[in-house]
């Protein structure tokens, strides 16, 4: 059993994962309540100010629009919502539309009106935003003042039967074009998941996350052996390769393998949390941006 979660804010959410794989619960019911559940993190408006769900920053328009997603490792199991209104917790119906829907992806106007077919409640567009997201969102508009901060929490659990699941959600790019969605709801991108290899997630700038296709490149060279650390570094290398090391976009990515073991790479200071059955409890690390392309390879964790 083991978890593993980007950025310092995931901490509550992977000790729930904690408790709950522990339980015996599955992975994937872990990962959306870790996510979604009660005073967690999606639905939370407090930790809006961390780019993820109820209380994130709205788009250019002033409407809140949410991207999640989740994947286990069992071969077809994806379901995701982007560009979703009126939902704090986008992870439920991404969680919906793997289960319930014949479709993988759904966007927009569409993905509401599903939300409320499966019983969700479509709030109004202020009911979800907070004096903080507001304030802010008053900012950009009177200043072009934009906000600074982390996005998508991304969580990955291994239950105790060997189910891997990840899930991602975030309200994306703050005062982003209306209809934007990044890499977070778009599988091989903001996550992936192969049952007997592992799983990855992504964070960071999606409009440029999504044209690296990264957490699939983790996970596939996981399953040619690469330890989780090894791996996220590899595709970080791969990415400043052809981009270059001083302009890199912002990205940072964690994994995890069916050993329980994580690993992490950035581009910039990435601190995140995770745990194992062999810890009485979650473990924050902090990812230094590094390269073997500038560095020779020293400095890993
Ligand atoms: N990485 C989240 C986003 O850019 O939307």
């Amino acid at each position: 059993m083991a978890a593993v979660g980007t950025w310092a804010f995931s901490e509550p959410a992977v000790d729930r994962l904690r408790h709950l794989i522990s339980a015996g619960r599955h992975a994937t019911d872990a990962v959306e309540e870790a996510l979604a559940g009660r005073y967690q993190v999606e639905n939370d408006p407090e930790t809006g100010r961390h780019i993820v769900g109820r209380g994130g920053f709205p788009n250019s328009g002033g409407v809140l629009e949410c991207d999640a997603a989740i994947m286990e490792g069992r071969a077809g199991r994806f379901g995701a919502v982007a560009a979703l209104r009126g939902v704090g917790s986008a992870v439920r119906v991404a969680r919906r539309v793997m289960d319930r829907s014949p479709h993988s992806l759904l966007v927009g106007e569409g993905a509401v009106a599903f939300a409320k077919e499966q019983g969700f409640t479509v709030e109004p567009n202020d009911s979800l935003l907070t004096a903080h997201s507001t304030q802010a969102y008053q900012e950009y508009v009177e200043k072009q003042q934009r906000v600074s901060g982390h996005d998508t929490l991304g969580l990955i659990a291994l239950d105790n039967m060997g189910n891997i699941t990840v899930g991602v959600s975030t309200s994306g790019a703050p005062f982003k074009s209306p209809g934007r969605v990044g890499d977070s709801p778009l599988p091989g991108c903001g996550l992936y998941a192969e049952n007997m290899v592992g799983a990855a997630a992504a964070t960071g700038d999606g409009d440029k996350i999504m044209c690296y296709c990264p957490s699939f490149h983790v996970v596939q060279l996981m399953k040619q052996g690469s330890s989780p650390s090894d791996a996220c570094q590899a595709v970080l290398d791969d990415i400043i390769r052809r981009t270059s090391p001083d302009s890199c976009f912002e990205i940072g990515l964690i994994a995890l393998n069916m050993k329980g073991e994580v690993g992490a790479a950035s581009s910039v200071e990435f601190p995140y949390t995770c745990w194992n059955q062999d810890k009485a409890s979650v473990e924050k690390r902090t990812n230094r941006p590094h390269s073997i392309l500038s560095d020779g390879g020293g400095n890993r964790k």
